[in-house]
């Protein structure tokens, strides 16, 4: 086991920005629930915790909170808004809203002296977001910094290796945000740096032999990055023993399903290309809901893969190509659900398996993208955006027909390509065939065509996002190419709605 950094989740949003930048120090990091029994803090062994911030209020009855105890076993301590305002109420200091609210970047003034902000400037700048403030210390703490309207913004308690930030050092907006990160881990918490995607990548390749033995896996291999990083590693960790099956639903992008076989083609698995077009597009005729679109979508790939799977010989394991932020358990409850997200999970119930092998399961996307390139697969896979299992059905609202997947599937790599030219770059960007038609005119005459939307997104977490401003230059390129390249579309629009109110995909 690595040592690691504990982030205890108190169900802030930056948790996970949090625990991957710590990781880029080469630090192990794990996320738990904010109110996990200390017996398994021990037994994590930590050399340091760290607790997020939160929504709520230490006075508020549904608060999460830790257990107190945490503050008396020796481990060096971290809180983040929040996670400061719990520490100090917990340990006899007092919490109040604060006075003038401060959000966004501020400036604050240090304590030099302090471990935390060592050599640094005395004038910081920083990103507070907190209703709450720390109105009086508890004992043993002394301020290290303040802003105009608190005191208190950053507390310590160097004997007993406690310390408390009201302001998030993990975001960019706090410049020397990483600095203060950095010496909490490494010089107070003494973390050797001692976690590389290359340990990762041995451990598992050699745990992955060890159960799986002289059997075989099966991988639903949808061309997505987790499950084609995922493929990579066994077919390296358990070669001629590894099973790919891909249910290409004919709702890929243009030339999709066949540069996902080739990226497989030469390395030592068994791959399995299911050209299940016919029988999708069969299951959504006349269907126009979203959610119902999306179940039956979730549906006939399980069916599908059943089938196959079925047939095949000394299979004893299903691999699956989950990553931690899958497996997070978070501390703030559960929200609302908005859509139903199909994509290769949930297999597990309809198969007898002897176990299932998940070896993304402790890594960040970034942690896979680098670890597929580590395994040769191209940039063409590795560096993809995220695409929704459900394909482009989601992105043709109403009924799914062959011939709009085909004006969608131009449109969207005339928007692709145009993109990367530019060399901007959006985290996701998309077409979407809108339902709508409208009357336009073409060497004079009628036209009584499909409107394309254009979508580009950037995103952190995909969680939230802000609209790309795209150059005109590039929408007017885009917009000219696909009217005169694409059949039956007369009008493109560009959706510059973030996510609230919208989400990134239209169904
Ligand atoms: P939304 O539309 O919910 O999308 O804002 C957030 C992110 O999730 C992707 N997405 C999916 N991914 N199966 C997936 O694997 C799905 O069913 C699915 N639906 C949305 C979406 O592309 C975006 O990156």
């Amino acid at each position: 086991m690595h040592q690691n950094i504990l982030i205890l989740d108190f169900g802030g949003q930056y948790k996970e920005l949090l625990a991957l930048n710590i990781r880029s120090m080469n630090v192990l990091t794990i996320i738990k629930p904010g109110n996990i029994p200390i017996s398994e803090i021990i037994e994590i062994n930590p050399k340091g915790i760290i607790l997020s911030g939160g929504l709520s209020s230490v006075y508020d009855e549904d608060a999460v909170r830790c257990d107190p105890e945490l503050f008396k076993i020796g481990i060096p301590i971290l809180g983040i808004c929040y996670g400061a305002q719990l520490m100090a109420y917990i340990l006899g200091g007092l919490v109040a809203p604060c006075e003038i609210k401060e959000s966004g970047c501020v400036k604050m003034n240090i304590d030099p002296s302090s471990q935390l902000f060592a050599k640094m400037d005395t004038t910081q700048s920083v990103l507070m977001n907190d209703n709450d403030c720390i109105t009086k210390l508890p004992a043993g703490f002394i301020s290290t910094a303040y802003t105009g309207s608190s005191p208190n913004a950053a507390i310590e308690n160097t004997e007993k290796k406690l310390y408390g930030l009201q302001f998030h050092p993990e975001v960019k907006q706090t410049t020397n945000g990483m600095k203060m990160l950095n010496r909490f881990v490494f010089d107070i918490c003494g973390a050797a740096g001692d976690y590389t995607v290359d340990d990762y990548l041995n451990e598992q390749m050699s745990a992955i032999s060890r159960q799986v033995g002289n059997e075989s896996v099966l991988l639903a291999l949808s061309g997505g990055v987790d499950s084609s990083v995922c493929a990579a590693l066994l077919s390296k960790a358990i070669p001629d023993r590894l099973v790919c099956i891909f249910v290409d639903h004919g709702l890929m992008r243009k030339n999709e399903g066949d540069e996902i076989e080739a990226a497989f083609s030469d390395r030592r698995l068994k791959f399995i290309r299911i050209n299940a077009e016919k029988r999708f597009l069969e299951a959504l005729k006349g269907v126009t809901d979203p959610e119902q679109k999306r179940k039956i979508i979730g549906r006939e790939f399980i069916s599908v893969f059943e089938e196959q799977a079925r047939v095949l010989d000394n299979i004893k394991y299903l691999a699956q190509g989950t990553i931690y932020p899958d497996v997070i358990e978070s501390g703030a409850g559960n929200k609302a659900k908005v859509k139903s997200h199909h994509n290769v999970g949930g297999l597990p119930e309809i198969m007898d398996f002897k176990g299932i092998i998940e070896p993304l399961k402790g890594l960040f996307k970034n942690e896979v993208r680098i670890l597929g390139k580590r395994l040769g697969l191209p940039d063409s896979l590795v560096q993809r955006q995220p695409f929704p299992g459900p394909g482009l059905a989601i992105r043709i609202i109403g009924e799914v027909s062959k011939e709009k997947l085909e004006i969608l599937r131009s449109a969207d790599a005339i928007f692709r390509e145009e993109i990367k030219r530019s060399r901007l770059k959006p985290d996701q960007y998309f077409a979407v065939l809108t339902n709508i038609k409208s009357v336009g005119v073409t060497d004079d005459n009628r036209t009584y065509d499909y409107a394309v939307a254009l979508r580009a997104v950037k995103t952190k977490d995909f969680m939230t996002c802000e609209y790309m401003k795209l150059p005109y230059s590039t929408l007017d390129r885009v917009s000219a190419r696909i009217i005169n390249e694409v059949k039956k579309v007369n009008r493109i629009l560009y959706d510059i709605t973030g996510k609230p109110p919208a989400t990134i995909e239209y169904e």
